[in-house]
C-alpha cells in the first residue's frame, strides 16, 4: 500500500503526500510546482483557462487527453502523466502552433492562450491535419474574451502539421508506460488531518473499502464533486476514488446489449456509441466540452441524478439498467425505478454502481433524444427528451418517452406513450401525445427558461423526435440548441 499520490509532470517524477494531494491539480501546478502558465479563471470547467494534458496508459500506449486542471483534484491522478503548457515544446522554444499564434495575432491579453495550446495539442495528438470543424470541436470548452476567435482559427489553419511534435516523441513512452501501469494497479491511501484518500486497484478491493467507511465520498471523474468543493459547498472528508479501476472501465457490446462500466469517461462512451447509436453520440456530442468528457463519467452522471443530466432520458427510455455491487453481491435496478426524489437514488450506503447495461434498439424499434440549452455547446439543459417506439408497419405497437428539466427527476410519460400505441407516426397523433404530456407535467421557471417555455418544449417536442424517427440520419444533424 502506497501512502503517497504518483504522478508525473512534464517527464519529471512527483511524489504527492499528505494535505497537497487534497488540493486540485491546477493548484499543485501554480503554486508548488511554479508552473504559472496553466492559468485559473471559472474554478468551474467552464472556460478552459486550466486546461492541461492528462496521459494514462492505454493498450500499451499514453493516450493524451485535455481535462481542466482546476476541478481534477490531485487524489484522483494516480498513474497520470499531467502534461502543461510548458511542457509542450523544448524549454525556450514555441511549437509550430504557438508560433503561428504569434504570427497571426491568436492571442491579445493572452490568458486563454495556454487551454487553447493544451487543448490543440490534444487535437494534435492523434490529428496532425485537422479540418475546421475539428479544430472548432476541439475548442469547444475553451472560451476567449479577446480575440472574437477568427484570430485564433486563422492561426491553427496556418499551422504547418508535419513539424509537429507529438507527446508520445517528446516524452519516453515506454518508460511512462511501463512505471504509470504499475502504479496504476496499486493501492493508494493518504491522510491527513481527518481526511483521507483511498484508492482501490480493483473493484474487488473497492466493495471492501466501500463497506469499510459507507461515509465515504465515491469520486470518479470529478467533474461533479471538484466544482462542489471549489464553491466550498462540502468539505472533502474521505474520498474513495474509482476512476482508473480496470473493471469500471470496460465496454462490451454483445447481442445487442451494450455493457459500460461506471468510470468509462463519457467521451469513451460518445465514440462507441458513433458507430452503435448515432443518436446518442449526437447527443453526447454536446454534453460539456471536450475536457469535461474526457474526465466524467458515466457512472458519475447517473450518481449525480441531476433532473437535467444529459445521458438520462436515453437512457430511460432504452430501459436501461444500474448493476449495483455491495458485500451481498450484485443486483440490477431498471434505471427507471432508480431515482427515488430530487438527486436521491436506491443505491445503498454500502454499494457502488459499476456498470450499466443498455439493450440495443432491435430492427423494429426506434430511438431518439434530443437536448435543448441556450447556448448549442458548453451548456447545461433546459429540457431533454428521449422516446422509443416499436412498429409494425406503419403503426406504432409500443412506445416509450422520457423528459428531463420538467420535475425533480427524469419522467416517463405513460399518458403521452399510451397516445401513440397503434396509431401512425403522424401529426395528428403527435399533437394528441404531447397534449397528454403537457398536462403531465409541472416544471419550474429558473435560470435556464420558464415553466411556459419548458411546458411548450414538453408538448412541442415530440413533433420534432418524431421526424427524427421517421429519417434517423436527421438527428446527428439537428440535435441543436434552443432556437
Ligand atoms: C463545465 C461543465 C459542463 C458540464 N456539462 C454537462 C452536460 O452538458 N450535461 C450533463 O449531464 N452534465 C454536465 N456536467 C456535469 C458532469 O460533467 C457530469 O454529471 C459527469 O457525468 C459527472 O461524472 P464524474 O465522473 O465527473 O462524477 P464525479 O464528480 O466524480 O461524481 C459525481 C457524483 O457521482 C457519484 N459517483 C461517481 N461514480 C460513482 C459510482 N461508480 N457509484 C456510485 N456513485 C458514484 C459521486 O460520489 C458524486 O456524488 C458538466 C460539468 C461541468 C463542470
Ligand atoms: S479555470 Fe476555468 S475551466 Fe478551469
Ligand atoms: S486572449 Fe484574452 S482572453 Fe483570450
Amino acid at each position: 500500500m502506497r501512502d503517497y499520490v504518483l504522478l508525473y509532470v512534464n517527464g519529471r517524477r512527483c511524489e504527492v503526500r499528505g494535505a497537497a494531494a487534497f488540493q486540485p491539480l491546477s493548484d499543485l501546478l501554480r503554486n508548488e510546482q511554479r508552473l504559472v502558465g496553466t492559468k485559473i479563471v471559472c474554478a468551474e470547467g467552464d472556460c478552459g483557462s486550466c486546461t492541461v494534458l492528462l496521459g494514462r496508459p492505454r493498450d500499451g500506449k499514453l493516450d493524451y487527453r485535455p481535462v481542466t486542471s482546476c476541478i481534477q483534484y490531485v487524489a484522483q491522478l494516480d498513474g497520470a502523466h499531467v502534461v502543461t503548457v510548458e511542457g509542450l515544446s523544448e524549454p525556450g522554444k514555441l511549437n509550430p502552433v504557438q508560433e503561428s499564434f504569434v504570427a497571426n495575432h491568436g492571442a491579445q491579453c493572452g490568458f486563454c492562450t495556454p487551454g487553447f495550446m493544451a487543448s490543440l495539442a490534444g487535437l494534435y495528438e492523434t490529428n496532425c491535419e485537422p479540418s475546421r470543424q475539428d479544430v472548432t470541436r476541439a475548442l469547444v470548452g475553451n472560451l476567449c474574451r479577446c480575440t472574437g476567435y477568427d484570430s485564433i482559427l486563422a492561426s491553427v489553419a496556418q499551422v504547418d502539421g508535419s513539424k509537429w511534435q507529438r507527446l508520445v516523441e517528446r516524452y519516453p513512452e515506454t518508460k511512462l508506460v511501463a512505471e504509470l501501469t504499475e502504479a496504476a494497479q496499486e493501492s493508494v491511501t493518504v491522510v491527513d488531518e481527518g481526511r483521507q484518500i483511498l484508492k482501490p486497484a480493483s473493484l474487488a478491493e473497492a466493495v471492501r473499502m466501500r463497506a469499510t467507511y459507507a461515509d465515504a465520498t465515491i469520486l470518479a471523474g470529478g467533474t461533479d464533486l471538484g466544482v462542489v468543493w471549489n464553491k466550498g459547498k462540502r468539505e472533502i472528508g474521505t474520498l474513495l476514488c474509482l476512476g482508473e479501476i480496470p473493471e469500471l472501465r470496460e465496454q462490451t457490446v454483445a447481442a445487442g446489449i451494450w455493457t459500460i462500466g461506471a468510470g468509462v469517461t463519457l467521451a469513451d462512451v460518445e465514440r462507441t456509441a458513433v458507430t452503435i447509436l448515432p443518436q446518442f453520440a449526437a447527443l453526447l456530442e454536446r454534453f460539456g466540452s471536450p475536457p469535461i468528457k474526457n474526465a466524467g463519467t458515466l457512472g458519475g452522471n447517473i450518481a449525480n441524478g441531476s433532473p437535467i443530466g444529459d445521458s438520462m432520458p436515453g437512457l430511460f427510455v432504452l430501459n436501461a439498467e444500474v448493476e449495483l455491487v455491495g458485500p451481498a453481491g450484485a443486483r440490477r435496478v431498471n434505471l427507471n425505478d432508480f431515482y427515488t426524489a430530487y438527486r436521491k437514488n436506491v443505491i445503498l450506503p454500502d454499494e457502488l454502481i459499476a456498470r450499466v447495461v443498455v439493450p440495443l434498439p432491435t430492427a423494429a424499434e426506434r430511438f431518439a433524444c434530443h437536448k435543448i440549452s441556450k447556448r448549442r455547446d458548453l451548456d447545461i439543459s433546459t429540457f431533454a427528451a428521449a422516446i422509443l417506439v416499436q412498429m409494425n408497419g406503419d403503426k406504432v405497437t409500443a412506445a416509450r418517452i422520457a423528459y428531463g428539466g420538467v420535475a425533480a427527476t427524469i419522467v416517463r410519460l405513460p399518458a403521452a406513450e399510451a397516445a401513440l400505441v397503434g396509431k401512425p407516426l403522424d401529426d395528428a397523433t403527435l399533437r394528441a401525445a404531447g397534449a397528454a404530456a403537457r398536462a403531465a407535467v409541472t416544471p419550474i421557471s429558473d435560470v435556464r427558461g420558464s415553466a411556459e417555455y419548458r411546458g411548450l418544449l414538453a408538448e412541442n417536442v415530440l413533433l420534432k423526435l418524431a421526424r427524427e424517427l421517421r429519417a434517423p440520419q436527421l438527428a446527428a444533424s439537428s440535435n441543436g440548441a434552443a432556437h
